[in-house]
């Protein structure tokens, strides 16, 4: 018998800028999982708002992340792109879910008790934050979700939530694993995780001065130009790592260990990579934004696909539970 071909699915928030750890942590495994099964990618607008409240920003920032994911060469005829709020059924989902979670799984969230501890102020949409991802990747049915490692905790725990409603209610929910990429972990300017949120990115679409700019700004240590260099714990080398070929990254490696090369040649050497890698991805992102309307057009049958696929799970819930 035929192997059922897998379905994959993932989100990325429209809060800022798309960045390198964005791309070569989540969105670069998205587009290649594209040739591999079904694939559902989603603009994670609600969950947006629990730090951005700008309407006008918001919505730019969608259309921004929708374009980039198709300059980094998502094919809408392949995988299906869409704005998470175009399937409300997912916030329906989320209260079903909450209904069968303790707050003691959401209490224990990384991404909430990272805020508390940090004194700043949290309200009920950050606490629930992991329920309503937990409701997106359930609705789809998905086998397989690819994230970044600072995601994994949310997919486990999509697992409980599934398996709680599951023992309460009926099998209703398939249980989902994480896929991680082949980079994990790329860290931003500072050689802390790349991040918007830490203000220490560099975006996959940025050129020229402003490029050279923020990779010059690299952190790098103290050791003088003669000595010896471990290029593992280098920032600039594991950026370049990302981007040159296998060859050209074990020659920097070589020149890092033999001594006599200073960062500022290494950075340089980055920058270069950096313009020429994200070259297409830069004419690609000019040429879908002068036709909003075909992106328009894009999320829209995304929209409709995946909302189908949502009703479906969400009316198996409501039925398992007594809403009908
Ligand atoms: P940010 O941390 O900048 O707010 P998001 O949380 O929106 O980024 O992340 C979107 C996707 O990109 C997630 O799957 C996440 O795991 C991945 N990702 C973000 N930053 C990195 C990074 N520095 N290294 C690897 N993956 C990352
Ligand atoms: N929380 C994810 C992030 O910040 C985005 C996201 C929302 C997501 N819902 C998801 C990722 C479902 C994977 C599956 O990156």
């Amino acid at each position: 018998m035929a192997e059922q071909r897998k379905r994959f699915l993932s989100g990325v928030q429209p809060s800022g800028i798309i960045h390198l750890g964005n791309y070569f942590g989540a969105m670069r495994e998205h587009i290649a999982l594209q040739d591999e099964g079904e694939a559902f990618y989603f603009i994670a607008n609600y969950h947006a708002l629990t730090t951005l409240r700008n309407p006008q920003q918001l919505r730019q920032n969608t259309f921004d992340t929708a374009v980039a994911y198709l300059a980094c060469g998502l094919q809408p005829d392949k995988a299906c792109l869409f704005p998470q709020s175009d399937v409300p059924e997912v916030a329906e989902l989320t209260w079903l879910l909450m209904t069968v979670t303790p707050m003691g799984l959401l209490q224990r969230a990384v991404s909430y008790k990272d805020k508390v501890e940090r004194g700043l102020p949290t309200d009920a949409g950050l606490f629930n934050y992991p329920v309503l991802m937990a409701a997106d990747i359930l609705a789809y049915d998905s086998d397989v979700v690819p994230v970044g490692q600072d995601q994994v905790q949310h997919v486990e725990m999509t697992r409980d939530m599934a398996t709680a409603f599951n023992q309460t209610f009926g099998e209703v929910f398939k249980l989902p694993t994480y896929r991680l990429g082949s980079a994990p972990y790329v860290p931003g300017v500072d050689g802390a995780k790349m991040s918007k949120s830490y203000g220490n990115t560099i975006g996959i679409f940025a050129t020229g001065e402003p490029l050279r700019k923020i990779v010059m700004s690299i952190k790098t240590d103290s050791t003088p130009v003669e000595d010896a260099k471990d290029p593992l714990k280098d920032t600039v080398y594991q950026l370049y790592a990302l981007v040159a070929s296998p060859d050209e990254r074990d020659a920097l490696a070589a020149r890092y260990r033999a001594g006599g090369m200073g960062y500022g040649e290494a950075k340089k050497l980055l920058y270069e990579k950096l313009e020429a890698y994200f070259a297409d991805f830069r004419a690609r992102r000019d040429e879908w934004a002068r036709h909003p309307d075909r992106v328009e057009d894009v999320l829209r049958i995304g929209a409709e696909r995946a909302r189908g696929e949502a009703q479906r799970t969400l009316d198996r819930a409501r039925r398992a539970c007594g809403l009908t």
